[in-house]
């Protein structure tokens, strides 16, 4: 007999177990399994009233037997090969039509590699991304597929109905064909990254170029989440300093290591940026300062060599503050102009067709990155019709013009106090190489032609040409200057 669930979960971790919360709260009915049955145990004990739309399993078999066909399940387990041993197991008692749902943060090359494998069984397969971490997965997470559509209208009910909202829209959508899902998802945490590196760095410079205690800076945070820079990682920025350490009484900031972790998304960002040769300089930065973070006996030694930056930001701090706050706004448009860059890229490589516009929609709430001005994203690539680089659409190019100065500024005096501010520089330098018509790379293709007779082209005449500089350059098929 078949069973009476819409949907199977495996896998009850945190994120795991609070999106089954979330879809049995909005009425479906929903069967989980994990391997160890003493947390499935401890799952069900704290479901309270939501147990009733809830069908534990102790096998896997079970769980399928306990899902209406066709099957929807969804695998909430670390990426990488517990996901591929899940497959292989669900292989086993799934039939056709059924769709395997990988909820985590996969590499979406793995994503497409599965996808290719279940085609010839019958089953489908969809890679999803999910973001809002714990909390998110709870109440309501932003939530990127990626599969056959037809596989996504199958499931669209439930995910719909557990999704975030922005304004009564669901955060929930469909992006196109196999890796989509998981690839928007992983530019997703490459943004994030950036945008907590740049936030970080101007934490930096209030703490160390002008002397400013925690709580103090928490409140200049809080400030400007309620303006244009209004967003979750703002938020949650200005609630982490003013926390106290219950023990020491001190900011629990101060007394957290500076060694930051990583789980690969943001490395992924850059690896595939690089791969499709579009610069995401940004996130780029912000992955290398996690690393750089991570390397801090070489850092201590370093600063007892060179010595320790001490200068001070000079000038009024309140004027320093409101520059800050328009470098971060200056930062933040071209660290996601980049990422939606790279997504751009990788729709035309991989044949997505990504709607960028709802991409930037179902961001809007949900997610670790969620903010307004996601909603301004949206608008300007609905306006544009197609995917210019976000620096060119007429209402970011009023912000640019407003807001790139004060980068300017607080970049060059970062420099000259010795404080780095990786992301940030990295963000203006982009900027600067991106709206400059007669760049510097004649040089460097001189260079290129002179050592590898590579040739080049000419501003006055079409065709390749080689220079007059070496007999070893002057070969080949280009004419001679
Ligand atoms: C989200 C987060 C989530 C998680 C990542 C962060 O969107 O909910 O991005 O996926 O926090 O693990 O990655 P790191 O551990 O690499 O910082």
């Amino acid at each position: 007999m078949d069973g009476t669930a819409d949907i199977g979960l495996i896998g009850l971790g945190v994120m795991g177990a609070n999106l089954s919360l979330n879809i049995a709260e909005k009425g479906h009915r929903i069967a989980v399994f994990n391997r160890t049955a003493a947390r499935t145990e401890a799952f069900l004990e704290n479901a309270g009233a939501l147990r009733s739309n809830i069908v534990p399993c102790y096998t896997i078999a079970d769980l399928a037997a306990a899902i209406r066909p066709p099957r929807p399940v969804i695998v909430m387990v670390q990426a990488g090969k517990a996901v591929d041993e899940q497959i292989a197991l669900l292989r086993g008692v799934l039939s056709d039509n059924d769709i395997i749902i990988d909820a985590g943060n996969a590499n979406f090359r793995d994503t497409m590699r599965r996808f290719d494998e279940l085609k010839s069984t019958g089953l489908t397969f969809i890679g999803m991304g999910v973001s809002g971490g714990e909390e998110g997965a709870r109440n309501g997470p932003s939530i990127m597929v990626g599969g056959r559509e037809e596989s996504w209208k199958r499931v669209e009910a439930v995910l719909t109905a557990i999704a975030a909202r922005y304004k009564g829209e669901p955060c929930a959508a469909w992006l196109g064909e196999n890796g989509a899902g998981h690839f928007v998802k992983t530019i997703h945490n490459g943004i994030e990254y950036a945008d907590m590196q740049m936030i970080a760095e101007i934490y930096g410079l209030m703490r160390d170029g002008l002397g400013m205690p925690a709580r103090e800076i928490g409140e200049v945070f809080a400030g400007w989440n309620k303006g244009r820079l209004n967003s979750y990682l703002i938020e949650i920025t200005a609630a982490v300093l003013a926390a106290e350490d219950p023990e020491t009484g001190q900011p629990v900031v101060d007394i957290i290591l500076d060694r930051a972790g990583q789980k690969g998304t943001g490395r992924w960002s850059v690896i595939e940026a690089q791969t499709m040769g579009v610069p995401a300089t940004a996130i780029e930065a912000a992955v290398a300062a996690r690393v750089i973070s991570g390397m801090r006996g070489e850092r201590l030694a370093a600063e007892r060599v060179y010595g320790k930056a001490t200068a001070r930001l000079d000038g009024d701090p309140a004027t320093s503050l409101r520059d800050m706050e328009l470098a971060l706004l200056a930062g933040k448009i071209a660290a996601y102009a980049q990422g939606f860059a790279v997504m751009d890229a990788a729709s035309n490589e991989f044949g997505w067709g990504l709607p960028l516009p709802t991409v930037a929609r179902i961001w809007r709430a949900g997610c670790i990155i969620r903010s307004q001005f996601l909603d301004a994203i949206a608008e300007a690539f609905a306006a544009a019709g197609s995917a210019d680089n976000l620096l060119m659409a007429p209402s970011f190019v009023a912000m640019m013009k407003e807001a790139h100065p004060s980068l300017r500024r607080i970049v060059a005096r970062a420099s000259e106090a010795g404080l780095p501010v990786p992301a940030l520089s990295s963000a203006l330098a982009y900027f600067d190489a991106y709206r400059q018509g007669r760049g510097t790379t004649n040089l460097v293709q001189a260079q290129r032609d002179f050592f590898g007779a590579h040739g080049f082209e000419r501003l006055d005449a079409d065709g390749a040409f080689h220079g007059p500089w070496s007999s070893a350059a002057q070969h080949g098929d280009p004419k001679q200057v």
